[in-house]
C-alpha cells in the first residue's frame, strides 16, 4: 500500500516527529502540506493528514490542502498534536474530507509541548517516548484495516 504522509508542523515539529514514526512503520513518504502538488497524489493509496493544534484550530493549510488537492476515492487518516490533547475543529476537517470523498480510515490525537514565554503547560516533555510508540501501534493497524478503498 503506497503512503504518504503530509503535515504542517511549527518549529517544535511536534507533528513532523510523530508523522516520521508513522512513516517508518508504514514506509510512507513525508512531505510538507505546502510542499504537495495535486499530481503528486495519484500514485498513493492512502494519505496521511497531521497538523499542530493552533488557536484550536488545525492550521488554515490543511483547509487548503483539502480544498484544492484531487483526493476522491483516497482512503486517509488524521492526526494532530496539540497542547490540550485535543483536535478542535475534528468535525469540519471530517465533512470536508468526506465531501471530498475520501474514506477516513482512522485518526490519531497526541499531545505536544507548547512553552510560550517559557511557561510550559502540562505536556511538557511530550511527544514522549510513549508517545511515538502509540502512534506507530496505530499506524502498524493501519495496515490490518480491511476498510480500506481498493
Ligand atoms: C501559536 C501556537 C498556538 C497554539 N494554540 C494551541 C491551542 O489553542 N490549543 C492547543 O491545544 N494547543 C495549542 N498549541 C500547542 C500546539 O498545538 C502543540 O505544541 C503542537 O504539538 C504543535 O505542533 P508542531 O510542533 O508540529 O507545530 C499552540 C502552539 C502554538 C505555537
Amino acid at each position: 500500500m503506497k503512503t504518504i504522509i503530509i503535515y504542517r508542523s511549527g518549529r517544535s515539529m511536534n507533528t513532523q516527529r510523530i508523522a516520521a514514526a508513522m512513516a517508518e512503520v508504514l514506509g510512507a513518504d513525508l512531505a510538507k502540506v505546502e510542499d504537495v502538488k495535486p499530481e503528486m497524489l495519484a500514485k498513493y493509496d492512502l494519505i496521511g493528514l497531521g497538523s499542530g493544534i493552533y488557536a484550536s484550530k488545525v492550521h488554515r493549510k490543511i483547509f487548503k490542502f483539502i480544498k484544492k488537492m484531487p483526493l476522491k476515492d483516497k482512503n486517509v487518516f488524521i492526526f494532530c498534536t496539540s497542547g490540550s490533547g485535543e483536535f478542535k475543529n475534528k468535525t469540519l476537517v471530517l465533512e470536508k474530507l468526506s465531501a471530498k470523498g475520501c474514506s477516513v480510515i482512522g485518526e490519531f490525537n497526541c499531545p505536544g509541548e507548547f512553552s510560550p514565554l517559557g511557561f510550559n503547560f502540562d505536556k511538557k516533555g511530550h511527544p514522549d517516548e510513549q508517545d511515538f510508540a502509540a502512534a506507530r501501534v496505530f499506524a502498524a493497524g493501519l495496515l490490518n484495516k480491511d476498510s480500506l478503498i481498493s
